[in-house]
């Protein structure tokens, strides 16, 4: 099965106690950011949104910022922005920026996603490769960009990853994974893998010593708060996925979603479903981006026939199946009441 967009490198591989370092900075309220797939549309919104808050927050990019933008402006776009911020590495900026002539997209894709999609994948990387406007020192910041971050939000550790505590594309933390199952999402994503149990999730938060888990890659958002045994302390964790920030993530919608963490407890006008988990706020939050621009650009870049076009031309246009009350786990609520 392994193969290019399959595969696992050495590389993608950490542990849930790395990230129990101290926090690499501090911030009243943060913004997560997965999945911008090369809209810079989406990067405006972000940033417009971020400048709308009272108090300015901290951006994390948590990797794949770099993906449909083949045109060498958008690209360098996307580069100036995130790098404006803070980011961490997605399995396309390791593509993009690895010698290892095996690992295509990088996706790590699960045996229950099509091959197709997996090749049309592979083949959207080796075009980003080939119109990439990087020189040597502009690939070496991508590389060296971290795999995960702890940051302090408000005095609780949050941690940030691309794909899950253990694997920079790991797909442990997909909706179709977790536990209780979402039957929907399983057939609708033909799941056939292992369930990531509450207890694997707590025990992960423990080991990386978090309250939140964020992370992206598996593109559909969900949030769900997990209880510790009261012999382990009692406390609750939360894990967030925020799906695609730069494309659509509910039927017949299109905007992209990302992922808002606060000490301030009062829930964002804005709010899809969010939840307070001992005083500190989560928020998904609707990345409203300009659709015709970005459709226009995804047209030029991606005509249709081209991988890019079958792989991403329904999502952009239509979103996926899913829905925000599907998103909403456990005590998470739509519309935030939290
Ligand atoms: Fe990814």
């Amino acid at each position: 099965m392994a193969g290019p967009g399959r595969s696992c490198p050495i590389d993608y591989r950490y542990q849930p106690d790395d990230l129990a370092g101290p926090a690499t900075f501090t911030t009243p309220t943060l913004y997560i950011v997965g999945g911008l797939y090369g809209n810079t549309h989406a990067l405006d919104a972000v940033l417009a949104r971020a400048a709308s808050e009272p108090v300015r927050p901290e951006i994390v990019f948590n990797g794949d910022f770099h993906y449909l933008d083949t045109d060498p402006d958008r690209f360098a776009a996307i580069e100036a922005g995130v790098h404006a911020h803070h980011a961490t590495l997605g399995n396309v900026e390791y593509a993009l920026t690895s010698t290892d002539d095996t690992v295509g997209c990088g996706c790590d894709y699960p045996a229950y996603v099509a091959d197709d999609v997996v090749t049309n994948s592979n083949l959207v990387l080796d075009q980003l490769r080939d119109t990439a406007p990087l020189t040597d020192a502009g690939r070496a910041r991508l590389a060296a960009l971290p795999r995960h971050l702890t940051v302090d939000v408000g005095g609780h550790r949050v941690g940030i990853v691309h794909g899950d505590p253990e694997s920079l594309a790991g797909w442990r933390l997909a909706l179709e994974a977790l536990d209780p199952p979402d039957e929907r999402a399983r057939t609708e994503t033909g799941f056939d893998g292992e369930t990531t149990s509450s207890e694997t999730v707590v025990d992960w938060c423990l080991r990386a010593d978090v309250t939140a888990l964020c992370c992206t890659h598996t593109g559909l958002p969900h949030a769900q708060d997990h209880n510790e045994s009261d012999d382990r302390g009692g406390r609750r964790h939360l894990v967030v996925n925020n799906g695609c920030a730069g494309l659509p993530n509910y039927a017949g919608q299109r905007f992209g979603v990302m992922t808002r963490l606060s000490a301030d407890p009062h829930p964002p006008a804005d709010s899809l479903y969010g939840i307070t988990l001992d005083g500190l706020r989560f928020d998904a939050i609707p990345v409203r981006y300009d659709h015709d621009r970005w459709h226009d650009d995804f047209l030029r870049a991606w005509p249709p026939g081209s991988p890019g076009h079958i792989n991403y031309a329904a999502r952009i246009d239509a979103g996926p199946w899913l829905t925000v009350e599907h998103s909403a786990r456990g005590r998470v609520s739509p519309s935030p009441v939290g």
